[in-house]
């Protein structure tokens, strides 16, 4: 199916999706970056991999509210069956979430619902967990709140400081990200309240 991916920052897990997505049985196409930064490293890769891109800067936008709007028109121009936000840093407005609630899945550098927001690997450092991880979840109105999709768990070592552990927990996040929106667009998912699995009804 095709895939529109939303990017803030550097984009190693839209690389670790386009790498994926070039075997056709795969399931899913990535058709289109968004990103709400002009200078996101996201759309480089994106550019590279001949895949288009689209900028949409909230600075460029009245309010809130319009910015929302404008970026639903933008993911829509793309006609997706999924959403993906790989390091997208910005919450979606009603206007994505009424659209393509349900089929938009999000990536969380901590095992949600521990240490939810801009900062997981940050806090998780800072709290002393021993074990944090990364999360692949349906999105909803929240931060990093919808159903949970699929988790990895990644160790915390002693001299761990925030860069290091996340990068430990991108090799892992970029796997589970890969593999979740390949089998969702291959076999679909079935959410059941906060309960979700792979399949079709
Ligand atoms: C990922 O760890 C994502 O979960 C978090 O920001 C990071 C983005 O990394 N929100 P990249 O831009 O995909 O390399």
């Amino acid at each position: 199916g095709r895939v529109v991916v939303l990017v803030s920052g550097g984009g190693s897990n839209l690389a670790a999706l386009l790498t994926a997505h070039a075997d056709p049985a795969y399931g899913a196409r990535v058709v289109g970056v968004v990103s709400d930064r002009p200078t996101a490293g996201g759309l480089d890769i994106a550019r590279d991999a001949g895949v288009a891109t689209a900028v949409v800067a909230p600075a460029d936008f009245p309010d809130r509210e319009a910015w929302d709007r404008a970026v639903a028109r933008t993911v829509a121009s793309f006609e997706p069956a999924w959403v993906v936000l790989a390091g997208f840093m910005r919450l979606l407005g009603a206007p994505v979430l009424d659209r393509w609630g349900g089929r938009v899945v999000n990536t969380h550098p901590a095992l949600s619902p521990s240490f939810p927001g801009a900062h997981g690997v940050r806090d998780a450092l800072a709290h002393g967990v021993r074990v944090t991880g990364c999360t692949v979840h349906l999105v909803d109105s929240g931060v990093d709140t919808g159903p949970i999709i699929a988790q990895r768990a990644v160790e915390v070592a002693d001299d761990d400081d925030e860069a290091t552990l996340h990068e430990r927990i991108k090799v892992e996040e970029r796997r589970l990200l890969v593999d979740v929106v390949g089998r969702a667009a291959r076999e679909g998912l079935l959410v059941d309240g906060r309960r979700v699995r792979f399949g079709r009804g």
